[in-house]
């Protein structure tokens, strides 16, 4: 694997982090290239549960180099603390083993007191962000007044541009009725204090993993979020402000276009979405209960990061096939097969339908998808547990149905299949 790529397939949450964990094991370098701590991945190793907003997941693995890439927008102290808290489970953490890139952006208070300020204007319109500011953060790079990190290498110019930076959002925080005031000193210094422990980091992320592919070292890079929630190719405007598509790999990296491999799509057995927009498979009622978990359990679906009960439904090929021709994925990985066992019934939506006229693709992406009729294939359930499973030949002729119809319906092989949150409850085809 020189550089491959993992994304979601859905609208995030697909369970990537385990996935990466998996193949992180033979990658010597392992990269986040977008969005920022909206992000949750949960990776379980034996008794220690991590779950990580901007670090790659594979850094749990101690031969591994890990980068962020400048595609991200990176709040300095969520990933202070996210550092401090994985060293002490004994994953060390140092500038060795850690690249920042130069060229990602800082999220500071302001976008976050911005994106609380713009979500409660919008009103009914709202799109259920995690509100942790990446919305105003890419916005800031958009409209070039952002902050790289490449301001923490010269406190003075951080300290001024942070100060100008506050003092901005303060003005636009007055105009969005929004009620107090940032104070930008105060602001300032702990920007400054942050960049007095991630100074070192920063460098040239582009740079190094274009060293390391020149190498021969392996990179593995870790989407965020989900297909559909790309800013372009997701289910606009409910959607996040970046690029977590396989292309944003090499534009989050700053690697170029024919260093990239394989394209592996994530899937969940089933479909969830948190936030607002469109889901045509959505369920509702105990079947929806049923399948979401209690959230006693860390891979019960609830938000990693906002603890938000996630919204359920059947697994969607319509949308599956599109993320498959937007990414260029070349192979899937389906998790939580597990918990389709013991279902009354079970169904794939394979076409859409408006009317008399069926849909295999969709026409005009996935924006309004308010006017299909989602039309399902009724799959035939099982109930014995598969968490005990290893080999494929050991699951049950029905979730073997399920997954080859997951792969007619694709044209891809669906190469690991999990069955459970802990490492080893994998089979690999
Ligand atoms: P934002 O990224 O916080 O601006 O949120 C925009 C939309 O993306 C909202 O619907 C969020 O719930 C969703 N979102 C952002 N990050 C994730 C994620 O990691 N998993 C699932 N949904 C996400």
């Amino acid at each position: 694997m020189p550089f491959s790529i993992v994304v979601g397939a859905q609208w995030g949450d697909e369970g990537k982090g385990r996935i990466v964990d998996l193949l992180a094991s033979e990658a010597e370098i392992v990269a986040r290239y977008s969005g920022g701590d909206n992000a949750g991945h949960t990776v379980s190793v034996g008794e220690l549960t991590f779950k990580l907003h901007l670090l790659p997941s594979g850094i749990v693995h101690s031969h591994t180099t890990g980068l962020l890439g400048n595609g991200m927008v990176i709040n300095p102290g969520v990933l202070l603390e996210e550092m401090e808290r994985v060293q002490q489970t004994g994953v060390k953490i140092s500038p060795d083993r850690l690249k920042i890139s130069h060229a990602a952006h800082l999220i500071t208070p302001g976008h976050i007191a911005l994106d609380a300020a713009q979500e409660s204007a919008r009103g009914s319109q709202k799109i259920g962000t995690t509100k942790r500011g990446i919305g105003p953060a890419y916005t800031s790079k958009v409209t070039r007044s952002g902050l790289r990190t490449a301001l923490l290498h010269s406190p003075d110019k951080l300290e001024i541009a942070v100060i100008e930076h506050i003092n901005q959002v303060n003005d636009q925080l007055t105009s969005l009725d929004s009620e107090g005031s940032l104070n930008a000193e105060k602001i300032a210094t702990d920007y400054c204090s942050y960049a007095d422990i991630l100074a070192p980091y920063i460098t040239d992320v582009g740079l190094f993993a274009y060293k390391a592919l020149v190498d021969g070292k392996s990179i593995l890079a870790e989407g965020a979020q989900g297909t559909l929630l790309d800013l372009d190719h997701g289910t606009y405007p409910f959607v996040t402000s970046s690029t977590p598509t396989a292309p944003g790999a090499l534009v989050g990296l700053g690697l170029g276009i024919g260093t990239a491999g394989r394209v592996i799509g994530v899937v969940k057995a089933f479909q969830t979405r948190v936030g607002e927009g469109p889901f045509p498979t959505e369920l509702s009622g105990d079947m929806a209960e049923r399948l979401r978990g209690t959230g006693e359990n860390d891979w019960d679906e609830f938000g990693t990061t906002t603890g938000r009960p996630r919204r359920i439904g059947w697994l969607d090929a319509v949308l599956l096939r599109y993320a498959v021709r937007v990414n260029g994925i070349s192979e899937l990985a389906v998790t939580k097969l597990d918990i389709l066992s013991g279902l009354k019934s079970l169904a794939i939506c394979s076409r859409y339908r408006i009317g008399e006229q069926e849909y295999l693709d969709l026409p005009q992406g996935p924006a309004d998808l308010s006017q299909f009729q989602a039309e399902y294939e009724p799959m035939s359930v099982w109930d014995d547990d598969l968490t005990s499973i290893r080999s494929w030949d050991q699951l049950p002729v029905q979730a073997r149905e399920y997954i080859t119809r997951i792969e007619d319906l694709t044209g891809l092989p669906v190469k690991i299949v999990s069955v459970g949150p802990e490492r080893s409850q994998v089979i690999i085809r």
